[in-house]
């Protein structure tokens, strides 16, 4: 078995030093939750459109099938998986805008689509692909007008305002109107937008999909700026591994409708991240190099690359050990990366199928 709930459940994935501290101050419980959609399915063949009209079958989608998780006051949370995994069909779930089909979600003590209302106010979201934002105003005027919809006391208004304008460079754009705007200057905007009215949750649905590096970073560190300096509770689904490697240390992964991992980013590296690697360069070129606990890989020269299980030995151990035999010049670890980690867990879930 690759790893079920029971040798990998949330609750051990936590037992890291802050979770108590963090879980006493659960801002978000969700248990069990499941939203199913009837997808019509297509008849194929002569008259189908007649057909269709006449007997319409149904495919049932399990978007999200049994999710479980908790989210702490103040963390920044990183929500993983690839297309149609049911990332964004969680967030809509969160923010109220979908009725779960069965389970149980609390944000802030509140259920978010029996008490809409209350819920919007205390939270801010941003879908990378829709704009919040009234497209033929000026970015300013939507701002204003969203100061007024959400009733912030001037002077906080323009608080906010004169900090996130700085952090997202928004002073170019401020005058244009949102339908003119790039997406890059879209996304900002309506991120400013999401935060104006201090909310103590933020909810971002692929804010960084189809942006440059320059708006993506800007977006990141603000997203950072508000995690760190405000407190605000941050959920964000990507699947831009960059973004999570830039921001989260938790990350929770889900594939098809159900969670495959929550846990540390370091933790998950850990588990899965498979071998590491060790560069040296050494002062000599050697005709042999062997050490124990390593693999030679390529050799370039005085340039040799090794290979090593972190389970086995640790890099420093190795170095260690290297470095009593030959005289080293020059040397880095370079870890497996992420992409590879996670592919490795969507792979092993596929076996796991397929048995
Ligand atoms: N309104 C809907 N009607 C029918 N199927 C939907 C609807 N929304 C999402 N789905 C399906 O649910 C699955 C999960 O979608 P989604 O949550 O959007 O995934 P993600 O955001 O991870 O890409 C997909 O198979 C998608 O086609
Ligand atoms: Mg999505």
């Amino acid at each position: 078995m690759f790893f079920g709930a029971s040798e990998f459940d949330i609750t051990k994935a936590q037992a890291h030093n802050d979770a108590t501290k963090r879980l006493s101050q659960v801002v978000i419980r969700v248990h069990d939750l499941h939203k199913y959609f009837q997808v019509p399915i297509r008849q194929r063949g002569r008259f189908s459109a007649l057909r269709s009209l006449l007997v319409r079958r149904h495919r049932l989608v399990k978007a999200v099938n049994g999710v479980s998780f908790q989210i702490g006051r103040g963390e920044l949370v990183g929500y993983l998986g690839p297309n149609g995994a049911g990332k964004s069909t969680t967030i809509k779930m969160l923010t109220g805008l979908l009725v779960p089909t069965h389970g149980e979600i609390s944000v802030n003590g509140r259920i978010p689509w029996k008490q809409r209302e209350e819920h919007v106010k205390s939270l801010g979201a941003v879908f990378g692909f829709r704009s919040t934002l009234w497209w033929d105003l000026p970015v300013i005027e939507s701002l204003e007008l969203l100061r007024y919809i959400y009733d912030v006391p001037l002077a906080r208004f323009k608080d906010n305002l004169r900090e996130f304008r700085k952090i997202l460079e928004m002073d170019a754009f401020i005058n244009t109107p949102v339908r003119s705007l790039s997406l890059g200057q879209r996304v900002r905007a309506d991120v400013c937008a999401a935060l104006l009215h201090d909310p103590s949750l933020l909810f971002l649905d692929e804010p960084t999909i189809g942006l440059d590096v320059v708006a993506k970073e800007r977006i990141r560190q603000f997203i950072l700026h508000a995690n760190r300096q405000r407190g605000t509770t941050v959920l964000l689904t990507t699947h831009d591994l960059s973004d999570v490697e830039k921001m989260c240390q938790r990350v929770m992964i889900i594939d098809r409708g159900k969670l495959l991992y929550d846990g540390q980013l370091e933790s998950l590296r850990q588990r899965f991240g498979g071998k590491r690697e060790l560069v040296v360069e050494l002062v000599d070129e050697e005709d042999q190099i062997s050490i124990e606990g390593a693999i030679v890989t390529s050799r370039q020269g005085a340039q040799v690359m090794f290979q090593f299980d972190r389970d086995q030995i640790s890099a420093s151990e190795l170095i260690q050990r290297i470095s009593s035999n030959y005289r080293i010049r020059d040397l880095s670890v370079r870890e497996p990366d992420l992409e590879a980690t996670i592919r490795r867990i969507y792979e092993q879930r596929l076996l796991e199928d397929a048995v």
